[in-house]
């Protein structure tokens, strides 16, 4: 089969390959995919996991992405809940050989059933950004309605659908981003824009629940800014400052069907956007995955044409 092939963790994307691979085996609980689509997180290759094993051994090479949509192509033993030929998406191990590639081997429990109606681009842009955001506001950022929530990197592929995800839950939405993202970040339905590059975060007073998927100063700042028994939630590693009065979590995004399941209904009646920038095929990939100019929205791969 044909996957894009890391092996140099200082080369990063700039070092990917496209190759040919022996096709994965099914294992226990396991089902192979023919992957349509695959989607990539920008900073996936930072990720120890894409380098070691769980035991911290070297695993390279290995085959990056970890978000599909696909057709099960066969099953592993013992394997129940999903069949042959069934239309799935979801969200590969971090650990195994991932997506970027024409079949993959994942646990049938990561992966969901996609409806007819979504195609599959649609499908391998939701698992890591629409599980991200769910996760991050309704089980560990504990949301409510009328809740005030500050969604750093709002225009982003996390963000978007965190800012969408909390307005339609009854929120008051507050974006970051870049000077540029401004309309965007309106359009998917935050009341305000703060430009990190120009405004002050002080400005926005206090809230209930940070969402942080930028981390660093603008993380430690965002502490200061959460209301007594409020939330600060970052996506992007361990908390650098913890709020006065309130509770601070980091989270990695865990796959869960039911999950999937709301957030793909949202996509089917209308509620929710996805925010797909560059559709490319798998012997683009490497340029695609590698842009010169600044990228807005998520990257697609489309593996099978
Ligand atoms: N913990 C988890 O389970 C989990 C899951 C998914 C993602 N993540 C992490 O979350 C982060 C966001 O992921 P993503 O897929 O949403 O990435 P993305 O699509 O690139 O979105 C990030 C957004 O934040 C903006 N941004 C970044 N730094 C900024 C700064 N200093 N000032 C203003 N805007 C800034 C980006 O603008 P530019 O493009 O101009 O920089 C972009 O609009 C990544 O670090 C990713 O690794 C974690």
């Amino acid at each position: 089969m044909k996957a894009i092939l890391v092996t140099d963790q200082a080369a990063g994307k700039a070092g990917m390959k496209l190759v040919e691979r022996p096709e994965p085996q099914a294992a226990i609980n396991d089902v192979v995919v023919q992957v349509h689509t695959s989607g990539f997180v920008p900073t996936e290759l930072e990720w120890p996991s894409t380098w070691t094993d769980r035991l911290d051994h070297d695993r390279t090479p290995s085959i990056p992405g970890h978000e599909l949509a696909g057709v099960v192509s066969a099953l592993g033993y013992g394997t129940t809940g999903l069949s042959v030929g069934q239309r799935v998406f979801g969200l590969a191990d971090w650990y195994r050989d991932g997506t970027l590639a024409e079949y993959v081997a994942i646990e049938a429990r990561n992966l969901a059933p996609l409806p007819d109606d979504v195609d599959f681009t649609v499908g391998a842009s939701l698992p890591i950004s629409g599980l991200t955001a769910w996760q991050g506001l309704f089980q560990h950022g504990r949301l409510q309605a009328g809740h005030s929530v500050l969604v750093h990197g709002a225009a982003g592929a996390v963000g978007s659908m965190v800012t969408q995800l909390a307005r339609e839950f009854g929120a008051y939405v507050i974006g970051t981003g870049r000077a540029a993202d401004r309309q965007t970040v309106l359009d998917f339905g935050a009341k305000e824009f703060v430009d990190l590059d120009h405004d002050t975060l002080e400005g926005v007073g206090g809230v209930d629940l940070v969402l942080d998927g930028i981390g660093g100063e603008v993380g430690k700042r965002s502490a200061r800014l959460i209301r007594a028994g409020g939330t600060l939630v970052s996506i992007v590693g361990p908390v650098e400052a913890q709020p006065a009065d309130g509770r601070a979590v980091d989270f990695v995004v865990e796959s869960d069907r039911a999950q999937l399941g709301e957030i793909v209904q949202r996509v089917r009646d209308g509620r929710l956007r996805t925010n797909i920038g560059n559709v490319a095929t798998l012997d683009d990939a490497v340029a695609a995955l590698n842009p010169t100019e600044r990228r807005k929205g998520k990257t697609i791969i489309r593996v099978r044409p």
